[in-house]
């Protein structure tokens, strides 16, 4: 069905595998509906990621962890219309799972991800941390054909237990950072993103892994970066320290509308409609 869906085949996630064997850097930009996909597709970047960021940047929640996974299909297959083949290949689209769509047991977990690949046109699935469950989890998908991407660092799914800030900053945290991120690769995930955690820690996982580790405030020696892109667009409220704008798209944005308010031409002065005569008042009897 997929294929029916989605006649031409995207990348592969063995392409981000390929990517850095080769020393050649890798690109992951999200996208949340067809416009994000046309516009971070036409940029080149080699897979776009349908991040479940989207319940604050698309959705105005306050946390992440209110997108449901009909939501995030609904936005996924928004993003397959929208991309756009640069090179002959459309490029890879991985889903986030989102809170409590694999963390209620392995059934429902295996359910949420193949729901992802059998109705959405994504290709692999993403899941936040290492804990057991979680590793139970991903190890049945691998086995089944489901490509995973891992997550470690600041996992925004944990963000009441965690927060918001730089993780794995002790060498305790850093052992078990390490540790986890082998885990990942062991269980069968095909790469691993590692968000705001120190530069040599993230430089250090990317030599010891075979998978491609790919950075998000975490240094320039990752095999490749992933960011938000409302946030390099800068058309976010609450702008991460470590994804700086590259623009400030949402004022020249506001301004544009303003200047082509201003420009309208003013409507012509209505002429008067004519006034009715009055009528009569109706004798009473
Ligand atoms: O949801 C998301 O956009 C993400 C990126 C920050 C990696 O997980």
């Amino acid at each position: 069905m997929a294929l029916c869906l989605f006649p031409h085949l995207p990348q592969r996630p063995s392409d981000l595998l390929l990517r850095k064997q080769a020393g050649l850097p890798i690109t992951i930009l999200t996208a949340w509906d067809a416009l994000s996909a046309a516009i971070v597709s036409e940029a080149g970047a080699d897979a776009v990621l349908v991040g479940d960021s989207l319940a604050m940047t698309a959705l105005g929640h306050a946390t992440t962890l209110p997108v449901t996974l009909d939501e995030m299909l609904h936005h996924c297959r928004a993003v397959g219309r929208g991309l756009r083949r640069v090179g002959g290949e459309e490029p890879l689209v991985i889903c986030d799972l989102p809170f409590l769509s694999y963390q209620c047991g392995l059934d429902d977990a295996m359910a949420a991800a193949g729901k992802v690949l059998k109705d959405s046109p994504a290709a692999a699935v993403k899941l936040e941390g290492a804990e057991p469950e979680t590793l139970a989890a991903i190890d049945r998908m691998v086995r089944m054909g489901i490509p995973v991407m891992g997550h470690l660092g600041l996992t925004p799914q944990s963000v009441h237990r965690l927060g918001l800030r730089r993780q794995a900053t002790d060498p305790v945290a850093q052992k078990r950072l390490r540790e986890q991120a082998l885990a990942l690769e062991a269980r069968g995930c095909f790469a691993l993103v590692v968000e705001h955690i120190p530069d040599p820690l993230a430089a250090e996982i990317t030599d010891r892994l075979t998978i491609p580790v790919i950075g998000i405030g975490a240094g320039d020696r990752c095999d490749g970066q992933v960011r938000v892109t409302a946030d390099l667009l800068g058309f976010t409220d609450r702008q991460p320290p470590f994804a700086p704008p590259l623009l400030d798209g949402r004022g020249l944005a506001v301004e544009a509308l303003r200047t082509w308010m201003r420009q309208r031409p003013t409507p012509a002065p209505r002429v008067a409609a004519p006034t009715r005569p009055e009528r009569p008042a109706t004798p009473s009897c």
